[in-house]
C-alpha cells in the first residue's frame, strides 16, 4: 500500500515530535512542513529532505497532501483547521481542539460538511493500560463507579511560560494548568469514568509573576452515572511529580501513574502492582516520540476505511468543555451543569 503523505503546520515543540514519530512509521511520507519562523521550519525540512513553506497556505496548495497536523499554539487551532478543510485536506489537530466550545463546533461542523476526517490528539488513551482498564469497566469488572480523581501537579518554570509570547495567554493558551497540561488526564478521566454532570471549581495564580491565566486548579466533579471526583492540576509543583488517576468501583480500585496501571486491585482477586515510569511532569519535550503513533495509525486507517477516527473532533470537544466548565465555576463561585448550551451550537 502507498504511504499516506502527510503535512505539519507549526515546527515548534510538538511539531518535531510530529516529525518523529513519522520518522519510525513505514506508512507515512512527509512531504512539507510550515512555520512562520524561518529557521525552525526550514531547518526542520531540510534536515528531513522536504519542501519548506512561510506560508501554510501555499503548502496546502500542494495536491499531493494527504493528512495536515496542526501544531500551532491553541488558539489558532480553529483557523488553521479551517483552511485544512477549505484545501480538502484530512487534519489531526494538537490538543486541545480549540479554546473555546463555539470554535470547537465550528472545526467539527466544517469537517462533516466536507466530509473530511478530523482527529484531536488525545494520545494518551491509545496506552495500553488504559485501554485494559476501559475495558475492564465495560465488562462491569469495577460494578458501580463510585470515584474518580486525577491529579497533574507538574512544574513549569517562568522561563517555560516567557519562552513563547503566546504560553500562558487567554487569548492563545486558552488557559494554563487545566488548559495546557492536565487536559490529557481529564480526558482520560472522562473516558473511563463516563460523562461528566457537573463541576464546582477554584483556580488561582499564585506560583508565577508573567502569566494570565492560572497555574493552580481544584475542582470537584459530579458525574453523570451519579459517581463523583476531583480534578487538581498545578504547573507549580517542583520538581513535577507523576500524574495521577484513581478509578474507585464498588468492586475494585485502579490507579496509574502517568499512563500506567501502578495498582489493579479486586475484591475477589490479588492485587496487581507494576513500577511507573517517569514523564513530563518537569519537562515538556520528555513526552514520549512513540505516544502519538496509535494515534497517527488510527488516523490513517480511519481515512483508508472511511470510518470515523477512534478520537474525533467530538471526543476532542469533551475534555475541552469540563475545562471551559471548571473555568466558568470559578469565574462565578456556582455549579456549573453540563453540557454547557453554546450560543454557536447548529449555527
Ligand atoms: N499532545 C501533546 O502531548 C502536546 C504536547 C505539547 C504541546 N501540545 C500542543 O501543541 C501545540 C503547540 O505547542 P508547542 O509547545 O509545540 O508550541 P511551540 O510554540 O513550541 O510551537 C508552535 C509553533 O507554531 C508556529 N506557528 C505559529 N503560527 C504559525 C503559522 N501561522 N504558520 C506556521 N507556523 C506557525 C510557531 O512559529 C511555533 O514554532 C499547542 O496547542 C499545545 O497545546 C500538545
Amino acid at each position: 500500500m502507498k504511504p499516506m503523505r502527510f503535512a505539519i503546520i507549526g515546527c515548534g515543540v510538538i511539531g518535531k515530535t510530529h516529525v518523529a514519530v513519522m520518522q519510525d512509521m513505514p506508512e507515512v511520507e512527509l512531504v512539507a512542513v510550515s512555520d512562520e519562523v524561518e529557521e525552525l521550519g526550514k531547518g526542520l525540512a531540510e534536515k528531513m529532505g522536504v519542501a519548506y513553506y512561510a506560508d501554510y497556505q501555499e503548502m496546502l496548495e500542494r495536491p499531493d497532501i494527504d493528512i495536515v497536523t496542526i501544531a500551532t499554539p491553541s488558539g489558532m487551532h480553529g483557523a488553521h483547521a479551517i483552511a485544512c478543510a477549505n484545501a480538502g485536506k484530512h487534519t489531526i489537530i494538537e490538543k486541545p481542539i480549540e479554546i473555546t466550545l463555539e470554535k470547537a463546533d465550528e472545526i467539527i461542523r466544517i469537517f462533516a460538511e466536507k466530509g473530511l476526517k478530523l482527529s484531536s490528539v488525545s494520545q494518551t488513551r491509545f496506552s495500553r493500560d488504559i485501554q485494559r482498564v476501559k475495558g475492564l469497566i465495560e465488562t462491569g469488572k469495577f460494578g458501580r463507579l463510585i470515584m474518580g480523581a486525577t491529579a497533574v501537579h507538574w512544574y513549569r518554570s517562568q522561563s517555560y511560560y516567557d519562552s513563547g509570547d503566546w504560553r500562558g495567554t487567554w487569548a492563545l493558551d486558552g488557559g494554563g494548568a487545566l488548559m495546557n497540561q492536565a487536559i490529557h488526564r481529564i480526558d482520560l478521566l472522562q473516558y473511563l469514568m463516563g460523562p461528566v454532570r457537573s463541576v464546582h471549581a477554584h483556580c488561582e495564580t499564585l506560583g508565577h509573576e508573567r502569566i494570565e491565566v492560572e497555574d493552580v486548579a481544584v475542582a470537584s466533579v459530579r458525574f453523570a452515572n451519579g459517581a463523583v471526583g476531583s480534578i487538581t492540576a498545578t504547573t507549580c509543583a517542583y520538581p513535577g511529580l507523576k500524574t495521577r488517576i484513581e478509578i474507585i468501583g464498588e468492586n475494585g480500585t485502579a490507579v496509574f501513574e502517568n499512563e500506567q496501571i501502578t495498582q489493579l486491585s479486586f475484591k475477589d482477586e490479588e492485587t496487581e502492582l507494576a513500577e511507573s515510569k517517569g514523564g513530563a511532569s518537569a519537562d515538556p519535550a520528555a513526552l514520549s516520540s512513540s505516544s502519538h503513533r496509535p494515534q497517527f495509525e488510527d488516523m490513517i486507517a480511519a481515512v483508508r476505511e472511511n470510518r470515523e477516527p477512534a478520537v474525533n473532533g467530538e471526543q476532542g470537544r469533551l475534555p475541552l468543555e469540563i475545562i471551559i466548565g471548571i473555568y466558568r465555576s470559578s469565574q462565578t463561585g456556582q455549579t456549573v451543569t453540563l453540557p454547557i448550551v453554546t450560543e454557536g451550537v447548529g449555527a
